[in-house]
Formats: structure tokens, sequence, C-alpha cells
């Protein structure tokens, strides 16, 4: 069954209001399964945070979900990308992790891998979707390493460190999360961003300005990956 992450409302209401034969399940996090096109889905929306998308996603696994698609916004760090570009995260570190006391490089969690990955299949699917929805709307689509932390980044020194220290082209503050819960529960992933901000010292007004165009895109990806998922699952 596939698997639909958002964080905020906004990454979920659309989403959530376009599904059929909707039930409630108990959870961490607001938890519903239901219909999308036909396709049955699991909805989670995990609130802010690494903790609530690790928790939601071993919820989400509970509930049946066999795939994991977290879509959201995210502060831009790679030059050349702008707002309203989209990243799909090919590697996922979290920046704010760290052991680098033991000798360990910056981002890396004892004990799990420095760095992680999404499912292949599932990102080039993803990918592959994305290219059909945005290209032609005038966004960029690329793949690009993602990085999470629990911080809202609206400081442009934060963002060249982000540049320089993890080749970053996103930052945000689950998708990291997701990948080490998803890698632990053995399930697929992949995580979707699409750039509200340049997490400089505009964040803060550009971020809100701009979660109703991302709740409208976000809606039309998972339009897109039910219809794909009942095709290929
Ligand atoms: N999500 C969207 N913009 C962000 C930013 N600047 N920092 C962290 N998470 C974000």
């Amino acid at each position: 069954m596939l698997g639909l992450m958002g964080a905020m409302e906004d990454e979920v209401r659309l989403i959530r209001a376009d599904l059929d034969d909707v039930e409630e399940l108990d959870g961490p996090c607001e938890l519903l399964r239901g219909r999308l096109d036909g396709t049955p889905v699991v909805l989670a929306k995990c609130g802010i945070g690494k903790v609530n998308a690790a928790l939601a996603a071993s919820a989400m696994v509970q509930a049946g979900a066999t795939r994991i698609v977290f879509t959201g916004v995210a502060g831009a760090v790679a030059p050349g990308l702008g707002i309203g570009d989209v990243v799909v995260g090919n590697r996922f570190q979290q920046h704010d992790a760290d052991d680098t006391a033991f000798g360990n490089p910056i981002g890396t969690v004892p004990g799990e891998p420095p760095y992680w990955e999404p499912d292949p299949v599932l990102f080039a699917l993803v990918l592959d979707v994305l290219r059909a929805l945005e290209e032609p709307r005038g966004h960029q689509v690329v793949a690009g390493p993602i990085v999470s932390g629990d911080q809202f980044i609206a400081q442009a020194e934060k963002v060249a460190w982000l540049r320089a220290t993890f080749g970053a082209s996103a930052v945000e503050m689950e998708g990291a999360a997701l990948a080490q819960a998803a890698n632990r529960l053995g399930v697929p992933f992949a995580v979707v961003r699409i750039l509200s901000d340049s997490a400089d010292g505009d964040a803060v007004a550009d971020f809100p300005a701009f979660l109703n165009n991302a709740a409208h895109r976000g809606r039309d990806l998972a339009h897109a990956l039910a219809r794909q998922h009942r095709l290929t699952a």
C-alpha cells in the first residue's frame, strides 16, 4: 500500500480532501487510510521535526504502508535552485547530528550509515512523474542531497555551511529521519521537496507565502503516484 507523508497541514490538506472511504487510525499523529483515485493509501500528517517523521514512518508501516513518499517544502541550498523548483532526495544526512568528539564526520549518527539513499525504483518513478508534471510548468526538477535537522534555517551563512559541508541541494526538518527509520523498518521511501524559500534572511517571509502553491503541487503528485501505483504495485 502506498504511504503518503507530509509534516504540516498545508502539505496534506488537499490530499486528505480527495480521499475516499476514509478511516481514521490510532497513532502518534494524524493517520488516515483511504483510497486515492481507487488506490489504497495511508496518509500521515507527521508534525514537524525528525522524531515526528520517524514515529509516523513506523505507524504507517504498521498500518500497511509498503512504500512511503514524503511530499513537502524545503529551503534551497544549491546554487541555481530557487523558489518553486523541486528536489528529489538522492542522499540524506542529518546536519545537526554531531559525533565529531569521537572522530566521526559531522552529520553522522553513531551506529548508523554515514548517509541514507532512497529506494532506487521508487526514486526513479517519483522523478519521472515529477518531471512530467512540473517541467511543462517551467519548474526545474533535480535529484540532489537533502539535509535535515531540527532547525528552521534562515541565515545565508548557515546555507553556505550546508553547501560546503554536505553538498546539499535542500534543507528541511524530516527527510533524513524518515530515511533512517525506513532503513530500519525495511520499507522503500522517497522524499520530494518543493523549494519554498532560500533558507536565508527572507525565509521567514517566503516560506508561509509559498505553502498554498506547494499544497496544490503536492496534491497533483499524490494523484499521479496513486495512478502509477495501481499500475505497478
Ligand atoms: N522547510 C522549508 N524551508 C525550510 C528552511 N529554511 N529550513 C528548514 N526547513 C524548511
